[in-house]
């Protein structure tokens, strides 16, 4: 069908180089700055009353974004209730019509897009640029998986058999599904495994990052808006780990699409196993240690632009992000000197300003995990530059873009989620300890390469064990579709989120023999 081919296409976004587009938004930033929103279980529709936490911007500790109730046990058990008695009826809902409610959902995201860019700034920190994007992506997921299941689950497989005989094989839910998802894309990635989940026959139970409860509950609101029927699809904002404590305890669980760190997804892994139930499914989509490779035929001027993207852009709270750049010996001083050169330029702001090039870090629990890691750096390697904070940004959880020089890539003992790039110098003749040293971390998400030398490329795409390599490019903002998302080993279960496959992973294969 057309969806692999030329004809599919993603959406077209909000063009900011059309002024007229770029003073609308910037109107409708100013209008909402004081603007605050709720966050609640939604069980059967039903929004539940209870004890609110305040929400505040990471770049303002004093904006309140809004409130958050937490989920009680009694919700738990509730949404676990309803998603369960849901399935039978869902499972047996024509694909036509769950891809229906998905194309309306992304319909309905174009439409309410300025409100939820805001939330994506003011709650989750984001950029109004990767706000934007955010909000395309979370477009293109969903139509792209509607879709996918149009043409993959809608009629079953016919199989060649026998004469007399027809065989046939079947796509179906698995049953409850839990959605967990991480505040670093606080739309795309709740919204994606929703909808895979809900489009390939499973009825759902969403859990955002705490984070970002407000903008996943404006999204919530949208797929119910949008017909997916109210017991089909529960919400149970609050903490991670006293929801997930009693919630995947629980057998009525078929299967749980995480996607966070990796010691969150071995924890639920242990608790699923733990259970004396059906062996539930897990998809887990973790984080990285990822590296860029540069060699010396590399462009400096393109790899410098390239390395600085990756490594900084969402103040390098992305999983994909550029952690690890390895230079060559020859080249290491020159590339160096250009990146602290270019860094100069960055611009370190608030996220409601169009100009901001890196935002705020999430929250103080994550900006004291980078000063420790500062504090390592000091002490054990070395610190090359660093961007000031401007001090009218006190208020917010800023830290300035770091690069360091360390020796190895195995000085790096956890991931390190923001804006810090790590520079290892190599030998030329040595690049295979590189690509060993790469293996030997475990994680296996991004890899960029900057070469000229197609021996290198080749050596390095057929020995590195991970999931996306990018050549002579930046190496984040996977497209839907175009670029399938996910990594190997440490980095999850190996999904690729928008890729052709993904759906395959929420559903059960059921071969149907008649002899006829
Ligand atoms: P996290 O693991 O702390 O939390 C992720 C989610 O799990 C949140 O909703 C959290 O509330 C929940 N959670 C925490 N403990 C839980 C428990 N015991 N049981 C059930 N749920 C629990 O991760 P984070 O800080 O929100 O997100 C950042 C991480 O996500 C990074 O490691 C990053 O690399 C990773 N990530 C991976 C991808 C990918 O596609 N591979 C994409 C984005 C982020
Ligand atoms: N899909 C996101 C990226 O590629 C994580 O940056």
């Amino acid at each position: 069908g057309d969806l692999f081919g030329a004809q599919r296409r993603n959406s077209e976004g909000l063009n900011l180089s059309d002024p007229e587009k770029l003073q609308q938004l910037q109107q409708e930033l100013a209008a909402m700055t004081d603007q605050t929103w709720q966050a609640a279980p939604l069980i059967a529709g039903q929004q539940i009353r209870g004890e609110p936490h305040p929400a505040y911007s990471p770049h303002d500790r004093h904006s309140l974004v809004g409130e958050v109730v937490f989920s009680s046990a009694n919700d738990i058990d509730q949404a676990l209730q309803q998603t369960n008695c849901a399935f039978n009826d869902w499972r047996l809902c024509p694909v036509a019509t769950r891809a229906g409610y998905l194309q309306k959902t992304a319909d309905l995201l174009e439409q309410q897009r300025l409100e939820l860019v805001v939330l994506c700034i003011r709650e989750g920190g984001r950029t109004v640029r990767d706000a934007l994007a955010e909000v395309r992506e979370a477009v293109d997921l969903c139509r792209y998986y509607s879709a996918c299941a149009v043409e993959q689950f809608a009629q079953p497989l016919r199989l060649p058999g026998p004469t007399g005989e027809d065989n046939q094989l079947f796509q179906l839910g698995r049953g409850v599904f839990v959605c967990i998802s991480p505040w670093n894309f606080p739309l795309a990635i709740f919204i994606g495994q929703i909808a895979a989940a809900l489009v390939a026959g499973n009825t759902v139970i969403a859990k955002p990052a705490l984070q970002t409860s407000l903008t996943a509950m404006a999204c919530l609101r949208l797929l119910h808006k949008a017909g997916v029927p109210e017991q089909v699809l529960q919400f149970l904002p609050g903490d991670g780990v006293e929801i997930g404590r009693q919630l995947l305890s629980d057998e009525r669980v078929a299967g749980v699409a995480f996607t966070g760190s990796f010691t969150t997804a071995q924890l639920i892994n242990r608790q699923l196993a733990n259970r004396h139930a059906a062996m539930a499914t897990l998809i887990a989509e973790t984080g990285g240690q990822n590296v860029m490779i540069a060699d010396s035929s590399a462009h400096q001027e393109q790899l410098v632009t390239d390395a600085l993207y990756s490594a900084f852009n969402s103040a390098g709270q992305r999983c994909s992000a550029l952690r690890v750049l390895f230079l060559p010996t020859e080249t290491a001083d020159s590339v160096i000197a250009r990146l602290i050169g270019a860094m100069r330029l960055l611009r370190i702001g608030s996220p409601m300003d169009i100009d901001t090039d890196i935002g705020p870090i999430i929250d103080r629990r994550a900006l004291a995990t980078l000063y420790n890691h500062i504090e390592k750096l000091q002490r054990e390697a070395k610190l090359l530059y660093q961007l000031p904070v401007p001090d009218e940004l006190a208020n917010g959880c800023f830290f300035p873009p770091t690069l360091a020089e360390i020796p190895a890539l195995s000085f790096l003992d956890h991931e390190v989620f923001g804006p810090i790039l790590h520079i290892v110098r190599y030998q030329a003749n040595e690049l295979t300890k590189v690509v060993d040293a790469i293996n030997a971390s475990g994680y296996g998400l991004t890899l960029g390469i900057h070469s000229r030398i197609n021996a290198n490329m080749r050596y390095i795409q057929q020995h590195a064990r991970v999931g996306n390599i990018y050549i002579n490019r930046n190496m984040i903002g996977a497209v839907v579709g175009v670029q399938p998302f996910g990594g190997m080993g440490l980095s999850g279960t190996g999904p690729k989120a928008g890729g052709p496959h993904y759906l395959q992973l929420f559903a059960n294969e059921q071969t149907v023999t008649t002899n006829l």
